[in-house]
């Protein structure tokens, strides 16, 4: 090898987005003043004991976070490096090196290391809800990376939700956007009425490129075995042969991901329903294709575009092309003015400045703010490991969020229009 780099159970908790905001405030607060215990390893600690944080997966964003953490530790946050793990042995090794943890090839083996009181789960998308679910049952908290499942997982994200309910646990969706007091802002602007009641949402995701899906081939000659576990990898995913673009270049196949839909729009469109204070949509509809990159085996669109209708009466319209990255600015429409938000960029961090467009009156801008979003996100769900309170993208919201996004791909896919249906919970297609 070279070198280099169920189906029916009971509804999960619908909590109102600001009393979400309020807790995240509180627990943020708390971690540093109680002294009161926490419950971690299914056994209660002191709140000043060092947690003990297991990375499952360690590629691109595994290693960001371990940077992440990492910084935390130096700015003398109670929380200690002492897992890795990863399906390829190259990066395992890499990240055990980087960290001086303990290495493990796979993710069951790290769960049993008392050591490990939560877990950041940064594997392909389809392997998040199954490795959260291990985790939770084995008495450890969670960071679990967006998407917080596969399009294909509806059931056993469900599942997620009813499982960290019962057991207790701490459930942090990577929708770090979420963390960003810039969406504070727009929150807070909502709620005092600055435009009435909002009736649309009109943003999207515009990148010059397929680089996100076309992931590099550190190893072109790389093979099951020893060094690379494809088993473990393909998870609940159809059992296909092995090729290296399956495993380095995952984003490319409906099998493991989803396209801009699940991959980009959680950074566009978590913010909003969080923003809003919106739950489940009650309609999508979808449309787009492999409308530019069309001479390789890719599998996901590259241009997207997804209309959701909330039971609230209103719509959002999120739109995403590969083609370029000229970029609209967001709007978000009331019947008594309009929002809009000046250069989002990344999406997660803020954004420079917000304008209030009244029906009547001068327009007002008010400056954005810009932060480490995901650095804030860690600190978040450290707090509310200390505390118990429920972090800022806990389960319930990420379902909220990834049923939206799973109603448009599915939609997208069997061209029809996707209908949520409350009484059962389920997607009506
Ligand atoms: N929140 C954000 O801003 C953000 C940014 C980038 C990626 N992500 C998310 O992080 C996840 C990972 O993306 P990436 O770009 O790091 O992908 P990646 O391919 O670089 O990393 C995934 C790693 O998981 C390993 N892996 C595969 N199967 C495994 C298994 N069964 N057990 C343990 N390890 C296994 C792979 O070997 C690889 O090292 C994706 O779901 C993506 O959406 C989020």
């Amino acid at each position: 090898m070279k070198r280099h780099n169920p189906p029916s159970v009971p509804a999960p908790p619908t909590l109102d987005r600001r009393a979400f905001i309020r807790a995240t405030a509180q627990a943020t607060a708390l971690s540093a003043l109680t002294a009161a215990p926490f419950v971690a390893r299914g056994r209660v600690l002191g709140a000043n004991d060092t947690v003990g944080v297991g990375f499952i997966g360690v590629g691109g964003r595994g290693r960001s976070h371990i940077g992440t953490v990492q910084r935390l530790v130096a700015a003398g946050e109670k929380v200690r490096l002492v897992a890795v793990c990863d399906a390829y042995r190259y990066r395992l090794e890499e990240a055990a090196k980087l960290t001086g943890a303990k290495a493990y090839g796979r993710h069951q083996e790290l769960l049993a290391d008392p050591a490990v009181d939560v877990v950041c789960v940064a594997t392909p998308d389809r392997l998040h809800v199954p490795q959260a679910l291990d985790a939770l049952r084995a008495g450890k908290d969670v960071y679990c990376e967006k998407p917080m499942g596969h399009w294909s997982q509806f059931n056993i994200s469900k599942q997620l939700c009813t499982e960290t309910r019962r057991l207790n646990r701490i459930v942090q969706i990577g929708n770090q956007g979420n963390s960003s007091p810039a969406w504070r802002q727009v929150n807070e602007l909502v709620q005092q009425g600055a435009i009435g009641r909002i009736q649309q949402v009109q943003a999207g995701f515009y990148r010059d490129g397929d680089w996100g899906e076309r992931m590099p081939i550190p190893d072109p000659e790389a093979k099951p075995g020893p060094d690379l576990d494809w088993e473990a990898f393909l998870g609940d995913a159809p059992k296909v042969p092995f090729t290296v673009d399956r495993f380095f270049s995952w984003r490319k196949y409906l099998d493991y991901a989803g396209g801009p839909c699940t991959d980009l729009f959680p950074h566009v469109f978590t913010p909003f329903v969080s923003a809003l204070g919106l739950k489940f949509p009650a309609l999508a509809v979808a449309s787009g294709g492999i409308f530019k990159y069309t001479t390789y085996d890719r599998e996901v669109p590259d241009t997207f575009n997804m209309c959701l209708d909330y039971p609230e009466k209103l719509s959002i319209v999120l739109t995403c092309t590969l083609t370029n990255e000229y970029a609209t600015e967001p709007v978000i429409r009331g019947d008594e003015g309009t929002l809009t938000l000046q250069n989002p960029a990344d999406w997660t961090s803020g954004f420079d400045s917000v304008t209030v467009i009244p029906r009547r009156g001068a327009k007002k801008v008010i400056p954005g703010q810009r932060i480490d979003a995901t650095y804030a996100h860690w600190q978040n769900f450290l707090a509310c490991v200390r505390t118990r309170a429920q972090p800022v993208s806990d389960v319930a919201f990420g379902f909220h969020v990834q049923t939206a996004l799973n109603m448009a791909l599915l939609g997208f896919l069997q061209r029809k229009v996707a209908r949520f249906d409350p009484a059962s919970e389920a997607i009506v297609l």
